[in-house]
């Protein structure tokens, strides 16, 4: 396995919302990143997007417009997959289809060098199916980033059925070189992130359509009473409607219906484990 420092360029896989959000941040840290899609114009509107985000910073004096010009520089935008060929570690994060992930990673097990680990941006696919395509599952992990990525620090790094310890560790490591915190799931449906989040988004969208409450209440409730950025409503706005549904049905099919009150909670209340006013809930507390 290629480790960290040995780390030059990056090549990511897809130019869209995440995929130049993920260039952006790995350019920012100072890799050299090649960023591949399939079309020129898709190619041109990453790029378009990393000049528009960086003159976000620029604007606010994070960086200043040289280092923001050497960050796009650092870039370089392809169509060619065999472009990747130097990279020394790869983050695919194109669309959320099974099978466009495995002809993905077959063409770049082929593409990259042997030792090089193969990320995957997927938010709910498995990352041990999406290794099966390869000859290297041992080299196949999940890292997760969420959207806006230069401005979550959050990425899940997802551990598949073969992942190895030292690349687990690596996706930590690339994740706090970009600037990241990371948390860690099993290959498991939706991972801990879209497991938790997608119900919750759902719950809003049936509350809004059974006429429980206005959007902008469901939306306003939701960010006053828990203090969230956003509510449900506008959150799934932002994350894009289309992938909400598939990271839905992803879970519903592999889930089933997770609606009805968790075994856990009931067993904990039976055990006068109520939270933090009984000094014990799912923490403990002094
Ligand atoms: N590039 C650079 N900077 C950006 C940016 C971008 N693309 N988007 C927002 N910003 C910056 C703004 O410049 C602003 O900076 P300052 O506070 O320093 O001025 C800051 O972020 C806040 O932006 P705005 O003022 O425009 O708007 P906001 O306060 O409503 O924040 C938000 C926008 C950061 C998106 C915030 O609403 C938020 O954190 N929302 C929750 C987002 C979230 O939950 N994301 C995870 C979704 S789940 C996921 O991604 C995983 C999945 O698999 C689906």
């Amino acid at each position: 396995m290629r480790d960290l420092e040995a780390i030059d360029t990056v090549g990511v896989v897809g130019a869209g919302t995440m995929g130049n959000g993920i260039a952006q941040v790995a350019a920012t840290a100072g890799y050299d990143v090649v960023m591949r899609d399939i079309e020129r114009e898709y190619v041109d509107s990453g790029l378009e997007n990393i000049e528009s985000s960086l003159s976000r910073f620029v604007e606010k004096d994070d960086l200043t417009e040289s280092e923001a010009d050497d960050v796009l520089d650092r870039i370089e935008g392809t169509t060619e997959l065999t472009d990747l060929a130097s990279c020394d570690l790869v983050v695919e994060a194109a669309v959320e289809n099974m099978d466009v992930k495995q002809d993905i990673f077959a063409d770049l097990d082929s593409a990259v060098d042997d030792d090089v680990v193969l990320a995957t941006n997927t938010s709910t696919l498995s990352i041990t199916t999406i290794a099966s395509a390869t000859d290297r599952p041992e080299l196949v992990v999940g890292v997760h980033f969420m959207n806006p990525v230069p401005v979550m620090k959050g990425v899940e790094v997802v551990v598949g059925e073969k992942t190895d310890a030292d690349v687990v560790a690596l996706a930590h490591d690339f994740s706090e070189a970009l600037g990241k915190e990371t948390w860690e799931s099993d290959d498991k449906p939706g991972f801990v992130s879209n497991r938790i989040l997608m119900p919750w988004i759902n719950e809003g969208i049936r509350a809004f359509d059974e006429g429980v409450a206005t959007k902008e209440d469901i939306d306003r409730g939701m960010k006053l009473g828990t203090n969230v950025p956003m509510g449900p409503l506008e959150l799934a706005d932002h994350i894009g409607l289309d992938i909400c549904l598939d990271a839905t049905e992803t879970l519903h099919e592999e889930l089933g219906d997770r609606y009805t009150p968790a075994y856990l909670l009931k067993r904990k209340v039976d055990a006068g484990d109520l939270g933090k006013k009984t000094g014990k809930g799912f923490y403990e507390y002094d």
